[in-house]
């Protein structure tokens, strides 16, 4: 029988015909046109790409490792992680939301509609949900919205409500509430009206604890948000998933950039975000 290719170039979006036979490689490398790219704030872009099937399979909380642009002269090392924001398998199209930090998100944001992207994924573990969970709590902040956004999806599907506790900055930087919308119900808190402070966050899911609207917790983006869900969900019994941010190189186990402690049966252990997670049990993982 004709071997073929394990992978000899990338999955051209519009052009290349899938290989059968590579269907148990759940990842691969993909060259994906822009179809939209704007500015939603000062700081975050929203990117829209054609995608492949393979890419099209992506789980909400997995992440593809992206090939930026250089926006100058110079040239830029290694991919950089983005979690997938929103999974439109109707047109076939993957969305990211992202902050422009350093290099690479910079060089990210000069791709023009009808450029292509270089992608390699899906990679790591996404978030999972029970079915017999009737309402859960998501808690994001920062670029920890984009990641979390996608659970709306995850949710609405397995036919869970959601209350999403978005935290920001201020109004211009509570970006997915649209999303959460759908499916749920979404509370903003600000630092600049002061309900951000982790007590009003506490009284808030206390009540809904209370309320018994909370079977499980997820959180993503503050370290000290995640500390408060996880303090909650140990104290009441909530189970909960944590999506963990780390600098990464390969993004797909073997260089160890990735690695980070954390705790189980009171044994601290060693795991990889990139390939272990970035999705981990949320009283597992230690913060950061
Ligand atoms: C699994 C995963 C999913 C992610 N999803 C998103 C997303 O949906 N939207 C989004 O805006 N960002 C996301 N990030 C963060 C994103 O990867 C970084 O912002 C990006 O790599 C920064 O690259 P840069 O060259 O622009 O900045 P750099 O010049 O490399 O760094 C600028 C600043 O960003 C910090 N940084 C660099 N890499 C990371 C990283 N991997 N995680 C956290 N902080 C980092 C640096 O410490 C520094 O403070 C994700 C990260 C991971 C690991
Ligand atoms: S980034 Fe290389 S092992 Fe995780």
């Amino acid at each position: 029988m004709t071997q073929q290719p394990f992978a000899s170039a990338p999955f051209r979006v519009g052009t290349s015909k899938p290989i059968a036979t590579a269907d148990h490689i759940p990842a691969e490398e993909s060259l994906c046109p822009v179809v939209s790219h704007d500015w939603i704030n000062s700081e975050y872009k929203h990117l829209i790409v054609d995608a492949s099937p393979k890419a099209l399979d992506v789980k909400p909380g997995q992440f593809f490792n992206l090939l930026c642009p250089s926006p100058d002269e110079g040239e830029l090392w290694l991919r950089r992680p983005q979690s997938v924001y929103r999974i439109d398998r109707e047109r076939g199209r993957i969305e990211f939301l992202y902050k422009c930090v350093g290099r690479g998100t910079y060089g990210l944001a000069t791709l023009e509609r009808g450029d292509a992207l270089n992608m390699v994924g899906p990679l790591g573990v996404g978030f999972s949900v029970d079915p017999a969970w009737k309402h859960i709590v998501v808690l994001g902040r920062g670029v920890g919205l984009a990641t979390m956004a996608p659970i709306s999806q995850l949710a609405s599907e397995a036919g869970i409500g959601v209350t999403a506790i978005l935290s920001a900055r201020s109004p211009a930087f509570v970006m997915t509430n649209d999303l959460f919308a759908k499916v749920g119900n979404v509370i903003s808190v600000l630092d600049s009206d002061g309900t951000s402070a982790v007590e009003n966050v506490e009284a808030i899911l206390q009540a809904l604890i209370a309320q018994g609207h909370a079977d499980a917790f997820f959180t993503c983006g503050s370290n000290r948000l995640f500390q408060l869900m996880k303090r909650l969900g140990k104290a009441h019994g909530i189970p909960g998933q944590v999506a963990m941010e780390q600098v990464m190189a390969c993004g797909l186990g073997p260089c160890y950039v990735c690695v980070r402690t954390f705790e189980v049966n009171g044994k601290k252990e060693l795991r990889r975000v990139c390939i272990e997670g970035p999705v981990f049990d949320l009283q597992e993982a230690v913060g950061w």
